[in-house]
Parts: C-alpha cells; structure tokens; sequence
C-alpha cells in the first residue's frame, strides 16, 4: 500500500512557538484516520499541512507521493486531489448560491476550461453526492440559509466532487443536534466503509462521534503526537486520558465509543 501522507519531523513555529511540534505520521491507502485532541491542540493546522495549504517550518511532509516545496512539486495540481470540508471553507462560499451550485463550483475550480458538455456529467455527479448525504430536498435552497447539520452535509458533498484520493474533514459534526450527529455518523460510517471511497481523515473533540468504519486514531496534545495507531489498541482510557488531562474511561458499544470523566474518588 502506498503513502497517501507522511510526515516526518514535522514542526510548524509561529511567534517562536511550536503549534506542531515534531510530529512523524503516516495514512496509508484505504486507511481512515480520526485525530483527537483538546481546543489548540493543532489538530486544524496539521489538517493545513495534509490539505497542502500549509508548508512546515522543519520536517518534511508528502501528500499523495508528493513533497511538499519539493522540486517538481506543483500545489495546484495536488490540490484537486484532496477534498477538504472545514469550517474556513464554509466561510468563503456565497450564503445566495443554491445547494447544487455551491457543489458545482467544486468542479469549476478543476476545469480550467469550462465546456457545456461537462455540465450535464456534473450536475449529475453533484446530485449523485447530494443524495448520498440525504440533501435531495435541498437542492434549490440557498447556501446561507440552510441549518448547521444541512450545511455540514453540503460541504462533504462538495468535498467529493473532484472525486479526491484524500478527504479530511474538520470537526464535521460540531453544532450539530444529536439527531444531526447520529445521521452524520451514520453517512460517514458508510463513507468509511466504501472501499471506493478516498482515504480519510477526521478532525473531532469527541469519541462518540466516531464512525464505524474508521481505522486508526492519532491523538495530539499541544502538538505534540500521544499516540498514533489502530483505533483498537490505541483508543485507551489511558491515552485518552493524557490526550485530554484528565481522568477518562473510554467504552466500546458495538461499533461505537463513549467516553467519560471518572467519578471522584472512584
Ligand atoms: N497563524 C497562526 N499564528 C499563530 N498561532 C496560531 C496560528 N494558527 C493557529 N494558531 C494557534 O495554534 C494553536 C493550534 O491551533 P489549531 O491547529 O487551530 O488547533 P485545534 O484545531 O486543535 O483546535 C492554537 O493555540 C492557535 O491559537
Ligand atoms: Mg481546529
């Protein structure tokens, strides 16, 4: 299997601090990544690096075989190769386009050279993406007016247009009501499971909202890796723990985790 990303020795310094400190990790192809850590822990600015838009101040990092200020290497033509849904992409779509465009413009931003042929191939790929996320009903519907959970699913959608080798998804179920957060789990869990679908990795404060289908787990605090493996072994009431500073027990239902705090004394 080959390397989707690796990071080796990765640091990123600004005002002489390091928000990612020497982190080496590696997603191989198929594998679905969480990353799990406390507010500031640097969990955003290492899904930066993965997305390209960052560069490390030391360390090296290749993203789908390609490094990173390498010689030879081109952002523009790598960038299309990963899908991102995040909140700071959110930000930056018009609120008055509609559902279906706000998916279009994906493909858009790819072809360099707008056909109508192309047009009627991805509409019907954007729909086909809307409906995966059970956002049919939604497709006329501006952008800005739609509810958290609605936009969450339009930026994923979004995500998939460009049919990328890498999707990361930052915090994709904050803001969202439990009956928001269970349907995302459950779409995200057949994402995962998909053995056509990119590899992935998910930004989360919270071990509930993991789907079943994800692989492995890396878990950073003040950018620093605490563990990084199969979610099997390395999703620890012990390193959740130290991941988060506190006292936690982390339970496994079925194909699901809760965690929470120990009660005092106990
Ligand atoms: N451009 C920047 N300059 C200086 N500090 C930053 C910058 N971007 C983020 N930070 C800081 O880096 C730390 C990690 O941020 P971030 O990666 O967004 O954390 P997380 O996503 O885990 O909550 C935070 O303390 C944040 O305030
Ligand atoms: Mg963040």
């Amino acid at each position: 299997m080959s390397d989707v990303l690796e990071l080796v020795d990765v640091s990123v310094v600004r005002d002489g601090r390091a928000l990612v400190d020497d982190v080496s990790w590696s997603v191989k192809e198929g594998e679905r990544w969480v990353i799990l850590g406390p507010n500031g822990a640097g969990k955003t600015t290492l899904l930066n690096i993965a997305s390209s838009y960052l560069f490390p101040s030391t360390g090296s990092a290749k993203i789908l075989g390609e490094r990173l200020g390498g010689v030879g290497t081109d952002v523009f033509e790598l960038r299309p190769r990963i899908g991102i849904a995040g909140v700071a992409m959110a930000e930056k779509l018009p609120k008055r386009q509609t559902v279906l465009q706000t998916v279009l413009t994906a493909a858009y931003g790819m072809t360099a050279t707008w056909h109508e042929d192309y047009e009627a191939v991805d509409e019907e790929r954007a729909r086909a993406f809307l409906d995966r996320l059970g956002m049919t009903e939604f497709l006329d519907r501006k952008f800005g007016t739609l509810s958290e959970g609605e936009r969450k699913r339009t930026l994923i959608a979004r995500a998939m247009m460009t049919d990328p080798e890498l999707l990361l998804l930052d915090e994709p179920a904050a803001g969202l009501d439990l009956g928001g957060r269970e349907d995302l789990v459950r779409r995200l869990g057949r994402l995962a499971r998909d053995p056509y679908a990119p590899s992935m990795v998910m930004v989360t404060h919270h071990v509930e909202e993991i789907a079943p289908g994800f692989t492995h787990v890396l878990m950073i605090r003040q950018g620093k890796v605490l563990a990084a493996g199969p979610m099997e072994t390395e999703l620890s009431s012990r390193n959740l723990s130290l991941c988060f500073g506190l006292p936690l027990v982390v339970e496994h239902h079925g194909d699901r985790y809760t965690a929470r705090g120990l009660p005092l004394g106990g």
